[in-house]
């Protein structure tokens, strides 16, 4: 068996052309949709992502802005910005590109993070919206789990009354992705670094989101036959070639269907962004 390739790029588009229609209507409404993409630092990886993220905006006619501070940035110069952007009219968007900078820790991190209003959180990363994906009410969802749902969907991919295991529980991946697998009625398990068994139990798995930042860790004899195998992951290999969590090439041999690295799950993340952009401004065309 060979696995059907899941062109993220492909549907990355069609979800940019719905997101296009919108703009072009709030455009009419006197609403530019707004996003204020916050860089800290120099990671060349971040920057790549940040430039794309700003292309793929003006495309759909939304305006990006780029907000750089120095890796030594003070975490008190990271909150200003975040306020200042809060109180911006025209900014209905703030996403602070992630990781930061070493010396600010996690917890101080997420402390900063919870300053953005959660009517701009397109991250989806504020407790309150977390709060909501939890308890089933409408809110900002991070944009790389709604893009998986949607290359689910597209490829048809039924998750009603079946299992699926998201490798890797990480608040912007992992543990959304099992929320909106559970909204789908699937039954979820989430694994992680001290998961036992890890092989055992994503061989379970109809449906395999893999989300763990080690390169083609998920391998063949791991896959039930006729599986669908989302791969989150961006690895750069020693010779510098980007490779996702799984052994594509053996994995492609089992699985039913497969997303490839690049061209899969990354599209998806940023046409995700916009459409979370673009949700925001709708709310303020509708203040
Ligand atoms: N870094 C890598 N992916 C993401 C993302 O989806 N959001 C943010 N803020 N930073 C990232």
């Amino acid at each position: 068996m060979t696995a059907v390739k899941i062109d993220g790029r492909l549907i990355a588009s069609k979800v940019r052309d719905e997101v296009n229609v919108r703009v072009q209507a709030l455009s009419k409404q006197g609403v530019v949709p707004g996003l204020a993409v916050v860089l800290a630092g120099d990671d060349p990886a971040s920057q790549v992502y940040v430039r794309n993220k700003e292309r793929m905006a003006g495309r759909v006619g939304i305006n990006a802005q780029t907000i750089r501070l120095p890796e030594t940035l003070e975490p008190s110069q990271l909150r200003e910005t975040i306020h200042r952007l809060n109180a911006d009219e025209a900014v209905d968007g703030i996403l602070v590109q992630l990781p930061l900078p070493g010396h600010i820790d996690a917890a101080l991190a997420t402390s900063i993070l919870n300053e953005i209003d959660p009517a701009k959180d397109v991250d989806g990363l504020h407790p309150l919206n977390l709060g909501r994906l939890l308890a089933g009410e409408p809110g900002f969802v991070a944009c790389t789990p709604s893009g998986c749902m949607r290359l689910l969907k597209e490829s048809d991919v039924i998750c009603r009354g079946r299992r699926a295991v998201v490798i890797g529980r990480s608040t912007i991946v992992g543990k959304p992705m099992a929320h909106l697998l559970l909204a789908a009625d699937a039954t979820v398990t989430i694994c992680h670094s001290r998961t036992q068994d890890l092989a055992d139990r994503v061989r379970e798995a109809d449906i395999i989101i893999a989300a763990v930042g080690r390169p083609e860790f998920i391998k063949r004899d791991w896959v039930k036959p006729g599986a669908a195998v989302i791969d989150v992951g961006i690895n750069r290999t020693a010779d510098g070639k980007l490779v996702g969590d799984v052994a594509y090439d053996e994995v492609a041999e089992v699985a039913g269907a497969i997303t490839p690295v690049p061209g899969g799950v990354g599209p998806m993340t940023i046409a995700y962004l916009l459409d979370n952009v673009t949700r925001a401004a709708a709310r303020r065309a509708n203040r």
